[in-house]
């Protein structure tokens, strides 16, 4: 997709297919204050939901001095059941703010909208958009879907590096002119069309060129959080082998592995020939064989194997303990780091 060719196309496509007659729109231009309580109630509430309590909001509090002027219980009571009342007391105090320091006029500045409670970039961006036609870029979530998805930015959007690429392609979008028709175009897009599950593809503008459509990566894109990071532990494991033969240890019935016949294991900095002596059988290393990765439901266990010859038995092994062909592999209860162990030794 040719990044000059982007916003010329939303624009279109928002003027025939977008939203227009949302409460919140249309209003006199250069007045701040409904689109601000409209950017603060949809921040995490979708259009619907927010409709009937931004109406009752405004026809209680139609200005931002009736705002400030408001006791907070009165501010929360109209937010009851929208959730996330930071928002409201963040709004209530940035009222307060304004009327305090801007002399009770929405301030015009980037800058100083920035600075106001509850107000992050991409809300800034929208305000400065849709109340004074600033060319802003904005990127909240509905946004970072439909570019990741368009551009086929991969990696997860929380993360720093993917965040700033997305900034960066979002003020690189930026049109020349009609910045309310373009950022009411991108939301528009992103809650009717590129959603979450089951975009609309053959609805959207973007369809030939999105990567994530062409590639049939839309479920893909953008890339979810990152699985928290599971604890790692680390073990060796002792491949004694003697005439074709391998020592296998009985696990205890509780904990990993219960039941199921497994090498026996030493430290990772242990040396493995001690390790092999003192459970009974003197024993050469014969080879490191390569580490391996096993990952549970809550660690993450790093494998050393260590391959070491027997080179007499004194007896049969003990009970817990077998000797098994490395023949007769298929039907052992092993566990599968093992099974991957003793298979790759057999090949
Ligand atoms: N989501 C956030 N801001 C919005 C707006 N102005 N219109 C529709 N959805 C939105």
């Amino acid at each position: 997709m040719h990044v000059e060719r982007f916003a010329p196309r939303l624009i279109a496509w928002q003027r025939r297919h977008g939203r227009h007659a949302l409460p919140w729109q249309g209003g006199a231009a250069g007045d701040a204050y409904p689109v601000w309580l409209s950017e603060i109630m949809l921040q995490q509430t979708q259009v619907e939901t927010v409709i009937p309590y931004y109406q009752r909001f405004l026809a209680r509090f139609p200005d931002l001095a009736t705002l400030a002027a408001a006791q907070q219980d009165e501010v929360l009571g109209l937010w009851s059941g929208l959730g996330y009342y930071s928002r409201a007391r963040n709004l209530h105090q940035a009222a307060r703010r304004i009327v305090a320091e801007h002399g009770g006029r929405f301030p015009r500045q980037f800058d100083a909208i920035l600075a106001l409670p509850g107000i992050g970039r991409s809300t800034a961006a929208a305000i400065a958009a849709f109340a004074y036609a600033e060319p802003r870029a904005i990127l909240d979530g509905n946004v970072k879907r439909v570019l990741a998805r368009v551009f086929g930015i991969d990696g997860w959007p929380g993360e720093r590096a993917v965040q700033e690429r997305l900034w960066a392609l979002a003020e690189a979008l930026l049109p020349g002119g009609e910045i309310r028709a373009y950022t009411q175009g991108l939301m528009d897009l992103g809650a009717t069309v590129c959603t979450r599950g089951r975009p609309g593809c053959e609805r959207c503008p973007f369809n030939v060129e999105c990567l994530a459509n062409i590639q049939g990566r839309q479920r893909e894109l953008p890339a979810a959080r990152p699985k928290k990071t599971l604890p790692a532990k680390r073990t060796a494991m002792l491949v004694m082998l003697h005439a074709g033969e391998v020592l296998l240890e009985k696990r205890p019935d509780s904990g990993i592995w219960g039941g199921l016949w497994s090498l026996p294991e030493c430290a990772e900095q242990d040396d493995p020939a001690r390790a092999a002596e003192q459970l009974g059988y003197p024993a050469r290393l014969t080879g490191e064989l390569p580490a391996f990765e096993h990952v549970f439901t809550h660690f993450r266990l790093t494998i050393q194997p260590w391959r070491l010859q027997v080179d007499r038995l004194a007896g049969a092994a003990e009970p817990g303990r077998i000797w098994l062909a490395l023949d007769d592999l298929d039907g052992a209860a092993l566990p599968t780091p093992v099974r991957r162990i003793l298979s790759a030794l057999k090949a």
